[in-house]
């Protein structure tokens, strides 16, 4: 168990299987759950809302509904709201708690691996609108977090993968030992440390967000490393056809390249960048960095990006990173005209 300190008390990550999640939940309890999920994984709960499932379930819509069938349920500042599903779930049903009478009790118990080692824990609830992702949200911390790792059984084998990308991240920013085993073996659901390769993935988010709850210090941004190019390039392709731990892993590359021009980025580090990313059987390069000046636009509207500047988390060793509030355009456009070139 791992516990998870922020300004108003502390929350529980708890590993645990998909049958005690059910089993535990009160029988007055409230559950949002993504709509693949529940075929997969049948519930047999009364006072379900299923969303459905895709990034587009985070919008004003869904999250009306949810609010209006916890009104007609009768749901009161004593209720609970379980949150089961991915990182849209978690997210959408998190944001709901934080916003229905002022905020209600929440528990999240993430099904994918992206959700179990990043979006569960932290915090950050959002919805998407038309002008960006995560736009409208807040920081709302869960009551608990339940993480059923059986549930990664029937997770594609595709998104797996892809979470596996804020894996390679976590150890790339603060944890030489993750990286060193990330970089030499891959990941797999028949790993014999899966377990506890998640859990230090965990751990590690958790003493960034208990230092930097709210974003305030840099420190929590630095949780972007990758982000800031992934972002761009998952809005630029509308969404489809990279997931985001696979923008994420092409972004920790192109990112590393252009550390490593300013001086930041030690060269050998980005060697073994490239290597986790490859032993993961992570994508590194993707035609749509030949889109320099639109993924360019895209990066000043990043959240990180003050006053047009665009911020990157950059390394500068293995397990060492830090904010770079102004990384010049030009650059970031011969970086990506080079990765262009490569493909
Ligand atoms: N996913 C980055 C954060 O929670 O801050």
């Amino acid at each position: 168990m791992i516990s998870v300190k922020h300004s108003r008390g502390a929350y529980n990550v708890r590993f645990c299987s998909f049958a005690e999640v059910i089993g535990g939940i009160p029988s007055d309890a409230l559950v949002v759950v993504d709509g693949n999920v529940a075929k997969l994984w049948p519930l047999g709960q009364e006072r379900t809302f299923f969303a459905p499932p895709g990034e587009q379930t985070k919008c004003f819509a869904e999250l009306e509904g949810i609010h209006r069938w916890l009104a007609k349920l009768g749901a009161d500042r004593s209720s609970i709201l379980y949150a089961i599903g991915g990182g849209v779930v978690g997210d959408l049903a998190g944001f709901a708690a934080a916003t229905y009478m002022r905020g209600i009790r929440y528990v999240q118990v993430p099904t994918t691996l992206l959700a179990m080692v990043d979006s569960s824990v932290g915090g950050k609830v959002a919805i998407d609108i038309p002008e960006g992702k995560n736009l409208v949200g807040s920081f709302y911390p869960p009551t608990e977090v339940q993480t059923p790792l059986d549930a990664l059984t029937t997770l594609p084998p595709r998104e797996f993968t892809a979470g596996v990308a804020e894996i390679v991240k976590a150890g790339l920013i603060a944890d030489e030992r993750l990286t060193a085993r990330l970089s030499t073996g891959k990941l797999t659901l028949d790993s014999s440390d899966l377990q506890s390769v998640i859990e230090t993935s965990i751990k590690i988010k958790a003493a960034v967000v208990e230092a930097d709850e709210e974003e305030r210090t840099g420190l929590r941004a630095t949780l972007n490393f990758g982000h800031t190019i992934g972002h761009a390039l998952e809005a630029h392709l509308g969404y489809k056809d990279l997931l985001h731990g696979e923008a994420v892993a092409i972004g920790m590359v192109v990112e590393s390249a252009i550390g490593v021009r300013l001086g930041i980025t030690p060269p050998s580090v980005l060697d073994v960048v490239r290597q986790s990313i490859d032993v993961q059987a992570l994508p590194s390069n993707h035609t749509v960095l030949a889109n320099a000046d639109e993924l360019i636009a895209l990066m000043r509207r990043d959240k990180k990006s003050e006053g047009g500047h665009i911020a990157m988390s950059l390394l500068t060793g293995i397990g060492q990173c830090k904010l770079v509030p102004n990384v010049e355009a030009t650059l970031i456009r011969e970086v990506l005209n080079e990765f262009a070139k490569d493909q």
